[in-house]
């Protein structure tokens, strides 16, 4: 049924055709990206950005993706700015700001938030995170990461390492690559497991999920490794924070006994989680997953505001 004015709340509004759709655009997105082409594919088309949780990277390669293929974009990133400070409900708020653009994205603390703004508003809704729920474009980021490093996304290996519980990334990363059949190895705190919903999802679309506390055991059979920070601002308590703050890293040492072709992959930011001395190594592909951030939003963008994708 195509993309076009369609909402992107969870990952699971997309299918595996549509999820396959969306890279592929964003491989041709590649060059515009990269400034090597001007692209004029937005032209005309307003992006509305609403952020009431901290974000770099995900905020400004929207904002680029715009800007890069001749769109424009308005952005709330200081809540304590906006009438949500004089009591406005969020249903209100997107209310309104989804007449003004072509599209919303929204950043917000609570999950279910990106849902209550699609039923507000009449233009598309994409969710840039939603508290501990889901962060499907960043999932679609991980997806081309891996896909550009191993020409597929079948038949992997993936390991999923950190904070499962609040870390809303891999919750929509987990129920994307079980479309693609790919091996899931959890590898989490005690304390942070998957929650019990994902892995609801999981077993239901079939996926095969294993969990391994060892993270040394789990490196060795792994394709990629993605590596999550603890989320310390979902933590109700800074007590059980501090009981698990530190308790896993990625250095050196302990890549060395991995796969060659293996990739260790973070959303970011990091918080200690990966020793910079990784940086240099040839498995770590997290600043090319930052980057790619860009020519994913653009594919996504184009698909939902215009249907097209070239
Ligand atoms: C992630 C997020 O906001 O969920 N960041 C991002 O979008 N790249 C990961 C995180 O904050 O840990």
């Amino acid at each position: 049924m195509g993309l076009k004015g369609r909402d992107l709340v969870s990952i699971r509004d997309l299918s595996r055709e549509e999820v396959v759709e969306v890279l592929k655009a964003s491989r041709r997105m590649l060059p515009y990206s990269e400034g090597s082409k001007i692209g004029h594919q937005l032209e005309g088309k307003v992006l509305t950005l609403a952020f009431f949780e901290p974000s770099t990277r995900t905020r400004l390669s929207f904002e680029t993706a715009m800007a890069r293929l001749g769109g424009r974009s308005v952005t709330i990133s200081d809540p304590s700015a906006s009438s949500l400070r004089k009591g406005e409900t969020l249903y209100d708020t997107i209310r309104v700001i989804g007449q003004y653009g072509d599209a919303v994205v929204l950043r917000h603390p609570n999950e279910g938030a990106a849902r209550l703004a699609a039923q507000a508003s009449d233009r598309p809704v994409i969710n840039a995170g939603d508290g501990a729920g889901q962060h499907p474009t960043q999932t679609l980021i991980d997806l081309a990461t891996i896909e550009e490093k191993f020409g597929t996304l079948q038949g992997l290996n993936v390991v999923l390492l950190g904070d499962l519980k609040y870390g809303r990334t891999v919750h929509s990363l987990a129920r994307a690559l079980a479309l693609f059949g790919t091996s899931l190895v959890l590898t989490a705190p005690p304390t942070l497991a998957m929650p019990e919903e994902v892995r609801k999802d999981l077993d239901s679309a079939g996926a095969k999920v294993q969990e391994e506390p060892e993270l040394e055991r789990a490196v060795k059979n792994a394709d990629v490794l993605y590596v999550t920070r603890i989320q310390r601002e979902r933590f109700g308590d800074e007590a059980e924070f501090a009981k698990v703050a530190g308790s896993y890293r990625v250095d050196p040492a302990l890549l060395e006994p991995a796969k060659e072709r293996m990739i260790v992959l973070h959303p970011l930011p990091r918080t200690g989680e990966i020793s910079p001395s990784v940086d240099a190594s040839p498995h770590a592909a997290y600043f090319r997953q930052a980057f790619l951030g860009v020519p994913v939003r653009m594919g996504l963008l184009s698909l939902i505001l215009t249907g097209k994708a070239a």
